[in-house]
């Protein structure tokens, strides 16, 4: 065994190790954009793994002391509410230092007082660009490492990027190399392989070259299923986001067309080599009443939440009862992998035009189960339905005419490449936009209320379309 896993086992297997971190990350944890726990009390932490990717000195603090990369996943306990767990796991990469140079200031965590770490500053390693090349190092090495399993496909990964940390942080941490590669740090962490590693592998197994592929990735190697970590990717580099595109178009009074138009083909060819990659099950009639019935269930509790949903209620479960009415046709459809969060800012276009899609994760908030569940393609097209309209309700005055032209021509472009016209089922585009809507009503309504008008319209509309 080599002196540094003889060291690693040592301070992972300390039991002394996660206590001693422990007042600062309930100081610190709770601040952190991606942690989704935000106002209820953290009430313990447990440790699911600790390993040093670079090992730490837990020697006596002299001015020579290294500095050290500590990889943890963390469980926080939290009361339960009916929405969400008692318990997440995070995933946190710690610089140990004895002294914190005052450029890594804003990334300090706090100075720890006691155990093996004692005397030593710990801070997002991230930050540090030492750190966050000696990640990518990693990389190109790939195997495992203490609880770690690294990972690649492809050619050889560059060397030598400067790193920089992406501001646009949500869910995740993204990091990018030199504008070569983009990593993505998984924050919350749940057990199962994430679409976002899943869902681009199938897709550049079956050529499809609308989505980034990812060159690395690595994971927690646990008894039972893998963890994603993170994932790297080649970084579109000169490539611009769909939703600021669409804002700008709209500031300037551009159509949006022929971009919309190139977007339907975009999602129409993922979708067809995500069909063509993984399993495409039948929704028979229990199956699609089945849907009908949870998309009743989260308008109802929405509408608990949020009151101004109540007098809409009975006309837009007219959209869900047209659908569970369709499982009594003859006819199945395939439901297949799909996007499952798309929108404008899920796109990218290159400076030749060429659209991708980006960001597999699904919808953060629901369970991965859920998450890696087969659904009707149709979803992801009433996402970036709602998406237009978004863009068009951001801008004064209100333009309905420019997304209701980007509706039309997204849905052409998608009935192109697809062979069929996502307009031609309308029960299923209208109960899966409203379905979307509901979700967007309960966002804002909790978390930016200047922004409930916008889905409360969209609600208007969808309720008086008994269609
Ligand atoms: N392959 C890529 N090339 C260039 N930029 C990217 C790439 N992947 C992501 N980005 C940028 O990073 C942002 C966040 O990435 P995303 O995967 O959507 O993460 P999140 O889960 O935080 O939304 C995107 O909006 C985009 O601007
Ligand atoms: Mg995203």
């Amino acid at each position: 065994m080599s002196e540094a896993a003889s060291i690693r086992v040592a301070l992972a297997d300390s039991p002394a190790l996660l206590p001693s971190l422990a007042p600062l990350l309930h100081q610190w944890l709770p601040r952190q954009r991606w942690f989704a726990g935000k106002g209820r009390p953290v009430t313990a932490f447990s440790l699911v793994s600790a390993t040093e990717i670079l090992p730490v000195d837990t020697g006596p603090v002299t001015a020579g002391t290294g500095t050290g990369l500590l990889h943890l996943l963390v469980r926080v306990h939290q009361p339960a509410t009916p929405e969400r767990s008692p318990d997440d796991c995070y995933q946190l990469l710690l610089g140990v230092r004895s002294v914190l140079p005052p450029r890594l200031a804003p990334a300090l965590i706090g100075r720890v007082t006691e155990g093996p770490l004692a005397g030593r500053t710990v801070y997002e390693a991230l930050h540090d660009p030492r750190l966050a090349e000696l990640l990518l190092e990693r990389f190109r090495t790939p195997g495992t490492l203490g609880a770690l399993r690294f990972d690649r496909s492809g050619p050889a990964i560059a060397a030598d990027l400067a790193p920089r940390v992406l501001d646009t942080e949500q869910s995740n941490t993204s990091l990018v190399y030199g504008d070569a590669y983009i990593l993505k740090i998984f924050r919350r962490i749940f057990p199962g392989t994430n679409p976002d590693l899943e869902l681009p592998l199938a897709l550049a197994r079956e050529g499809c070259g609308r989505v980034p592929a990812p060159v690395a990735w690595f994971e927690a190697a646990t008894a039972t299923e893998p963890l994603t970590l993170g994932v790297l990717q080649p970084f579109l580099s000169g490539a611009q986001d769909g939703w600021q595109l669409a804002l700008r178009a709209l500031a300037e009074g551009r159509d949006f067309t022929e971009e919309a138009h190139a977007l339907g083909r975009a999602t129409a060819e993922v979708h067809t080599a995500l069909a063509a990659a993984l399993p495409t099950p039948a929704l028979h009639r229990a199956q699609t009443e089945h849907l009908a019935a949870a998309m009743v269930r989260r308008l109802e509790a929405a509408a608990q939440a949020v009151p101004e949903l109540v007098p809409y209620v009975p006309g837009l479960r007219t959209a869900f009862d047209a659908v569970a009415a369709l499982g009594h046709r003859a006819r199945d459809r395939a439901a297949q992998r799909v996007h499952g969060d798309l929108h404008l800012g899920q796109t990218l276009r290159a400076a030749d035009g060429f659209w991708s899609l980006i960001d597999f994760e699904g919808e953060p908030a629901r369970p991965l189960p859920e998450r890696r569940r087969p659904q009707l393609p149709v979803r992801d097209i009433a996402g970036m339905l709602r998406s237009f309209d978004y863009a068009a309700r951001s801008h004064r005055p209100w333009n309905a005419d420019w997304a209701a032209r980007c509706r039309t021509a997204y849905c052409e472009g998608y009935a192109r490449a697809a062979g069929a016209d996502p307009r031609g089922e309308p029960e299923l585009l209208r109960a899966h936009e409203t379905d979307k809507a509901v979700y967007e009503v309960l966002y804002e309504a909790r978390h930016r209320p200047d922004w409930l008008p916008v889905p409360m319209a969209a609600i208007h509309r969808l309720a008086a379309a008994d269609d």
